[in-house]
């Protein structure tokens, strides 16, 4: 690209980290390798104080101006915010033109959930296909600061894919640990692609998770799934990308998929921070969606502990979100109950339909991100979200990253996850409520109009 635009020339923040836990609160200096406190195992804040000359008036036009920039820390759409991130002016940053996702009126998914209206911002359109490169670029900016010489990770695809790419960018080793057979196709080749060491473990994504973190005690070695919380501060970014779009109209939900929770974390933080900054004045409500047969958080969350309660076997379709036990559950659950959101779960059921339907807007996403809308479906028929509310559903990644899936429904060849001996296979195929098969047709004019008619027909029944 070339470079027309200088940087504009910013005051940096002052930063530290610091501990969560109320009763421990430990501060470090912000470039300790640490992922969680030494003192009490609670996660770790990064803590930005903004420079005292700049007020939520001039932020907002720094941030407009750079719009127009083509100088490429301007134009990623984390390094735009570089005010509120943890970073010197000459930090070796590793960009691939990350963010600058698209907001998308989508009538049809609103109509599925009767709502007027409803927004998703796709942060599948992201380098890498998936949320995780807001992360990426600054965790791995900050690897290159530590002088690690090896990053990892664990994950159940699209980390592992956005952290082989920012890797390579860097010029660093990767490696990444992921649960053999148990992640799509495209997240896999992406991460061979990019030339990450690919280690696959017979077990699931939490186990890798733990094993990872033994590794990682190791000096060279830099972990950057989002108990890093260099991770969230770039994530965190998507809350005021997304604001600027919407010209700081605060909307009155945000709903997102529930994993490891970083994703959560990361925008509460985000929208608290634009808040202490005067520039908007009220928390949009974040409420956060799992998968029916991995979904600890919403378990924490209906129960009157709190304590979250691993679940040992995670099942889901949706891979990305199969995880048992999450590790930033206190952060999302600080954001979801500071800003009056709710956590919930659905069905294999409802996350098939669903994302078909997000298909319809033309938009797609993979299965993780419809979540989103089967839980908003729930949240409005329930009364929580009212059908003239502004809402948006964050969307995780990209169609292209889980195909297998999409083919399987339109087939009506999804088969749950339920393996009991009593369950028969038939009784585990989903419906393809909104199918759309592939019809088999002869190569004439005739045959392919008939061909067209009829697919017609199908739809319109649908
Ligand atoms: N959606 C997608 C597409 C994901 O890949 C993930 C997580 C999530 C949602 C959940 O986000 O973990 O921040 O709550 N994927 C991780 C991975 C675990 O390894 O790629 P979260």
């Amino acid at each position: 690209m070339i470079e027309t635009g200088k940087p504009q020339k910013i005051a940096q923040p002052a930063a530290e980290q610091r501990c969560i836990n109320a009763a421990c609160a430990a501060r470090f200096d912000l470039n300790a390798r640490l992922y969680v406190c030494p003192h009490c195992d609670g996660l770790l804040d990064v803590a930005v104080s903004i420079s005292p000359d700049l007020d939520s008036k001039e932020l907002r036009a720094i941030w407009t101006s750079r719009l127009e920039s083509l100088n490429s820390h301007d134009r990623s759409g984390v390094w735009r915010y570089r005010e509120l991130l943890p970073f010197a002016a000459d930090a070796p940053i590793v960009t691939l033109a990350e963010g600058n996702t698209p907001l998308y009126d989508a009538p049809v998914s609103a109509a599925y959930c009767d709502l007027d209206a409803l927004t998703l911002k796709h942060q599948g359109c992201n380098p890498t296909g998936s949320f995780k490169d807001t992360g990426m670029t600054t965790a791995v900016t900050q690897a290159l600061i530590l002088g690690a010489r090896t990053v990892v990770c664990a994950s159940t695809g699209n980390t592992a894919a956005s952290l082989a790419a920012y890797a390579a960018r860097a010029k660093l080793q990767c490696a990444i640990l992921v649960p053999r057979g148990q992640i799509s196709h495209a997240k896999l080749a992406q991460s061979l692609d990019y030339g990450a060491a690919v280690l696959e473990l017979d077990g699931n994504f939490d186990e890798a998770m733990r094993v990872i973190r033994e590794l990682a005690e190791d000096e060279t070695i830099y972990l950057v799934n989002s108990i890093n919380p260099f991770r969230i501060e770039g994530q965190k970014t998507v809350a005021v990308e997304l604001l600027q779009q919407r010209a700081w109209r605060v909307p009155d939900h945000v709903v997102v998929p529930g994993g490891n929770l970083g994703n959560s974390s990361a925008l509460g933080k985000g929208f608290k921070e634009l808040k202490e900054l005067g520039i908007i004045d009220r928390l949009p409500r974040l409420s956060v969606v799992q998968a029916e047969g991995a979904a600890p958080f919403a378990g924490l969350f209906e129960s009157d502990s709190n304590v979250l309660k691993p679940i040992e076997h995670p099942q889901t379709l949706a891979t990305a979100i199969k995880i048992g036990a999450p590790v930033s559950w206190q952060k999302a659950l600080r954001a979801v109950v500071e800003s009056g959101g709710r956590v919930l779960s659905v069905s294999e059921q409802e996350i098939a339909d669903a994302k078909a339907i997000i298909g319809r807007d033309g938009v797609g996403c993979e299965p993780a991100s419809a979540t989103t809308v089967a839980g908003i479906k729930r949240l409005v028929a329930s009364g929580v979200i009212e059908s003239d509310m502004d809402v948006v559903a964050v969307l995780t990644g990209h169609i292209l990253k889980d195909t297998d899936y999409a083919i399987n429904y339109h087939q009506e060849k999804l088969y749950t996850h339920d393996r009991a001996a009593d369950t028969a296979k038939e009784e585990r195929r989903l419906a393809g409520n909104y199918s759309n098969p592939p019809a088999r047709v002869k190569s004439t004019k005739t045959a392919i109009l008939e061909g067209l008619r009829r697919h017609e027909q199908q739809r319109d029944q649908a």
